[in-house]
């Protein structure tokens, strides 16, 4: 996990239908990857991005969980690689463009993560991939965290960059 910083250390929360021990083989009406208010970060485009990555590590889920076969999966996984590839490059440039000082620690970021992801989708196409408990639990972690860090620091940035100071 690449995430050690902010004390984060719980994976995805179930706050809702009573259940409390994540993840089980089986049908299951639990949104693992819930838009909530508290991840939103205040820049419209980016906040869209992340709903829609939300969305595709959701997607993930269910073909990982409950399909037998491994390509569902690995599938929907390359969607969410393909979308976090143009997210991430959407953020740099918007980085790039207004010379954000923490620019190339944020990239880092971004290209450690695809890594990461290719590595698992390899492991997922190949059907080596035992452990869709972890999968779901890196993907919860590094949306979640990168969105409340990395890309908060950035918009709270921007804006005290605008005229008005952003208010
Ligand atoms: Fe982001
Ligand atoms: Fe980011």
């Amino acid at each position: 996990m690449i995430y050690g910083h902010n004390g984060a250390t719980t994976g995805p929360q179930r706050g809702h239908n009573g259940a409390t021990t994540g993840f089980q083989r089986e049908a299951s009406p639990v949104t693992y990857f819930e838009w909530t208010s508290a991840i939103e970060i205040g820049h419209t485009e980016i906040d869209e991005q992340h709903k829609r990555l939300l969305l595709l590590g959701e997607a993930v889920v269910e073909p990982l969980m409950n399909s037998t076969e491994h390509k569902p999966a690995a599938a929907q996984l390359q969607a969410l690689i393909d979308f976090a590839q143009e997210h991430f490059a959407f953020e740099e440039g918007l980085m790039r463009a207004a010379g954000y000082p923490g620019g190339d620690e944020h990239a880092k970021y971004h290209a450690s993560l695809l890594e990461e992801l290719r590595t698992y989708c390899v492991k997922v196409r190949r059907g080596g991939h035992t452990n869709p408990v972890g999968l779901i639990s890196f993907l919860w972690h590094w949306i979640i965290l990168h969105i409340g860090s990395e890309d908060r620091d950035l918009v709270v940035w921007l804006k005290s960059q605008e005229p008005d100071g952003g208010g």
